[in-house]
């Protein structure tokens, strides 16, 4: 295509100037530029339990079991393996038994979709069930960028509501609804992170989600569940997720393993039970979702598919054992961080830090500190460059403005050793910013 001449302005989606930061561009360029630092940056899975040159036999696997349930010959099934497929997925049967062997979710395969990521399930379900005129999406302030940016890029109503140390604020929740209603709008989908949320590491007590799914009754909307993190509870004994308690079909569930196994596999599940009228007659969502996700990325690679179907024929339905080392080693590393904290920011020698404090998150890769002065993304860039530490500004994850005083650190991806390095280093400068600050 020939562009018109680069001085003439190309005229481009408007809504792309709504969105004030490109934080994963932003993260990625000061990684580039300052390789030295430690980066507390980015919530990406642990690269020590990475295997994949394993790939290769979980691909065999599969197509062995496939070969031995159905009765085709394994030649026929490697073809279909390399050809177009199912816009649904080809593992919905495997997945589901993982689903309710590790979630304690039961639905059928036919109400599951394989996406490419739950960041494709959710272009999926916001195109698929959302209206731009009078339906609004509430979201989780702070959240997940990827579904704030996504809406507003592609026109959607998005408006947020608080969370607290408890995850959204239940009774603003209320109050938002009703202030949408007043103004003619249709509250459609309440997207939550119930487990250890990005960014703020909290997550949401077993009454909330009872709560939470009463009101969706009351209101009438649907929850949007994005579970990337759950499993990385550090103690057993934690709340079911929505999906699991949801007796009336409320919730359409997006579980990710990009975190739990790879995000390079682009692997999400997404779970939607419900069924819902359309052209005068009722239809499985699945099928509409489906509909949809063919005029989106026409299905899921069918080669990272088996190898997710592999892993889990190789490990009977269930990824709570594989997983076993990598929850430890997590959780060593947020009580390295709290001990780091303990050593460079407590305590007499550290009384300049009082003014300094933080959640102690149960489960996930992140953490939030609160601070007693801004923290804007020139701050990013001095810390990095003079302390050698990399670390998000909590306001790039509101929707308008918020989260000044706050800091993002996610400590998944680097070592124990790392991470006290770096909690020293973010000391040092938590003492330059303080003596500015006076
Ligand atoms: C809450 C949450 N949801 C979804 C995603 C993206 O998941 P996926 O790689 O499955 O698209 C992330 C990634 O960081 C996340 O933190």
């Amino acid at each position: 295509m020939i562009l018109p001449n680069p001085t003439e302005a190309l005229t481009l989606n408007p809504l792309l100037n709504a969105i004030t930061e490109d934080v994963m561009g932003f993260l990625n360029e000061i990684q580039l530029n300052y390789p030295q630092a430690i980066s507390l940056a980015s919530g990406r899975p642990d690269e020590n339990y990475f295997n994949i040159e394993e790939f290769p036999e979980y691909f065999g696997i599969y197509v062995d079991w496939l070969a031995t349930s159905s009765g085709q010959e394994p030649e026929k099934i490697r073809k279909s393996l390399g050809q177009y497929n199912r816009a649904k997925g080809i593992i919905n049967d495997l997945v589901v038994r993982y689903l309710a062997k590790d979630e304690q979710i039961e639905v059928a395969p036919e109400d599951t979709l394989i996406t490419v990521g739950t960041q494709e399930a959710m272009v999926i379900t916001i195109t698929t069930l959302c209206n731009r005129e009078n339906d609004v999406i509430l979201i989780e302030d702070p959240a997940y960028v990827g579904i704030t940016h996504l809406s507003i890029i592609a026109g959607y109503q998005v408006e947020p509501v608080p969370v607290d140390g408890n995850g959204i604020s239940l009774l603003k929740l209320e109050e938002k609804i009703l202030a949408c209603q007043a103004r003619g709008k249709n509250v459609k989908l309440v997207y939550v992170i119930p487990d250890y949320q990005n960014p703020t590491g909290n997550a949401m007590p077993l009454e909330n989600r009872h709560r939470l799914l009463e009101l969706a009754d009351t209101y009438g909307f649907l929850i949007l569940e994005d579970n990337a993190y759950g499993e990385f509870a550090y103690q057993a004994d934690t709340p079911l997720t929505l999906k699991a308690l949801d007796n009336n079909k409320r919730v359409i569930y997006l579980r990710s393993l990009s975190k739990t196994l790879y995000p390079s596999l682009r692997l999400g599940v997404l779970v939607a039970n419900q069924q819902v009228e359309h052209g005068g007659q009722l239809v499985a969502l699945s099928d509409l979702l489906a509909k949809t996700k063919g005029y989106i990325t026409v299905n899921t690679p069918s080669i990272t598919q088996a190898v997710f179907g592999g892993i889990l024929v190789k490990n009977n339905f269930s990824l709570k054992k594989i997983n076993e080392p990598k929850i430890a080693a997590i959780k060593a590393k947020r009580d390295q961080l709290l001990a780091s904290f303990n050593e460079y920011l407590t305590g007499e020698n550290n009384a300049w830090a009082k003014g300094i404090s933080w959640n102690i998150p149960q489960g996930g890769f992140f953490i939030t500190i609160f601070v007693p002065f801004a923290v804007t993304k020139e701050e990013v860039i001095i810390c990095a460059e003079q302390h050698g530490l990399i670390f998000t500004p909590m306001s790039f994850f509101y929707l308008h403005e918020g989260g000044k005083q706050q800091i993002r650190l996610a400590f998944s991806n680097v070592s124990e050793e790392e991470i006290n390095t770096a909690v020293y280093r973010l000391a040092e400068y938590f003492k330059t910013k303080l003596h500015l600050t006076q």
